[in-house]
């Protein structure tokens, strides 16, 4: 089973995976936890290029086909062999990221978005994404509080509400994969909104 949480900036996706891990490993389950860009060490050497605010004249194009490169390593080194091993493997964003960010917060041309992100990821779809849906501007203002400002967080408010306006419509136009979860509220409710749609989709 492949898990992807998904969010725009702040919505604390990466806070919640760890104890969601124990959670799932405590009934039984083999859980690998990974993150988008990196999880090899090709990726976290593509992360840097990406997340580094001295690159600042990085253009649209050149942003997206570095994060496929990242997904494409990952891809194959680590998420297809774990699935393949019958492990359920979490990751701290996929695809869909580039969908939101290099698509509709950049506004390029989406279904070449999807085609890039078919090549990149050989057609891997998740079998669930978790959007940790909040308002933009709360949540560029809990990451600015946070250790790692990156250069796409310095994007303008317009960016992101485009990028959360994307999660939003591909979670109405897929509503089997996707579940939509409240992260404006507390942590410990959104942390157990995420552990039921997990269980559920599980056990169906
Ligand atoms: P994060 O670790 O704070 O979530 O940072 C990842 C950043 O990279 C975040 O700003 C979203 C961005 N991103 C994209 O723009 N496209 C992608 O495909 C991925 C995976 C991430």
């Amino acid at each position: 089973m492949f898990i992807t949480l998904e969010g725009p900036e702040g919505s604390g996706k990466t806070s919640h995976i760890p104890p969601l891990v124990e959670y799932l490993r405590g009934h039984g389950y083999a859980v690998f936890p990974t993150r988008e860009p990196g999880g090899t060490s090709i990726g976290e050497q593509i992360r840097e290029i990406l997340h580094d605010l001295k690159n600042a004249e990085m253009h649209p194009r050149t942003e997206t086909l570095l994060y496929q490169a990242a997904r494409s390593q990952i891809v194959e080194q680590v998420i297809k062999p774990r699935l393949a091993d019958g492990e359920i493997v979490i990751s701290d964003r996929y695809s869909d990221s580039t969908i939101a960010y290099q698509g509709y917060g950049h506004r390029q041309d989406l279904e070449q978005i999807r085609r890039l992100v078919q090549y990149a990821t050989d057609g891997l779809v998740p079998h669930l994404t978790v959007l940790l849906d909040l308002d933009v501007e709360i949540g560029l203002s809990r990451k600015k509080k946070g250790e790692e400002w990156n250069r796409l967080d310095a994007y303008t408010v317009e960016f992101h509400r485009r990028v959360r306006t994307g999660y939003l419509n591909m979670a109405k136009t897929e509503p089997h994969r996707w579940v939509v979860v409240n992260a404006e509220r507390e942590w410990d409710i959104v942390q157990a909104e995420l552990r039921k749609a997990i269980m559920e989709k599980l056990n169906p």
